[in-house]
């Protein structure tokens, strides 16, 4: 299955996205970059509202996020229903938070890890599968708190 990637950052994330970029293009991976372009400031909440409403609405199959630490990003995009946005500094939590968490978003600072351990994280990411199974029955609680208007 080819996936189609979306990928945002803000000011504090930009050097890295644009490395991350470069990555998925030397793939031939299927992407959009929804900004920033440049690396004046902006405000992380709109890039995380951006990815995380597309990933949601399955127009893109996984999103990439990064701001400067991807804390403010991460908790950004799990407001958005339907979100699980996993914020990754090392790869056995990237394989691990896809096969457990079905995680659809990953986040990532750019001011906290090199580009090199940042590459391998979203090339582990993207390449690892879902296990389902008793893993399931957990996302089904998330989702079902999440549907929940009244909690
Ligand atoms: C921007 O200066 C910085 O606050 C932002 O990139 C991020 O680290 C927030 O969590």
């Amino acid at each position: 299955m080819t996936l189609k990637v979306a990928i945002a950052g803000d000011h504090g994330g930009f050097e890295l996205k644009q490395k991350i970029v470069e990555l998925l293009e030397s793939l031939n991976m299927t992407y959009e970059d929804f900004g920033c372009y440049t690396c004046g400031s902006v405000d992380y909440p709109d890039y995380a509202f951006t990815v995380g409403s597309k990933v949601a609405a399955g127009e893109f199959d996984r999103g990439i996020l990064i701001c400067g630490t991807g804390v403010g990003i991460s908790i950004a995009a799990n407001k958005v229903k339907g979100v699980r946005c996993a914020l990754v500094h090392d790869v056995f939590t990237a394989k691990a938070t896809r096969q457990h968490n079905d995680s659809n978003v990953l986040a990532m600072g750019g001011r906290v890890i090199g580009d090199e351990l940042a590459k391998m994280i979203v090339q582990t990411w993207l390449g690892e599968a879902f296990m389902g199974e008793h893993h399931a029955n957990r996302l089904d609680k998330i989702a079902a708190y999440e549907g929940n208007e009244s909690n």
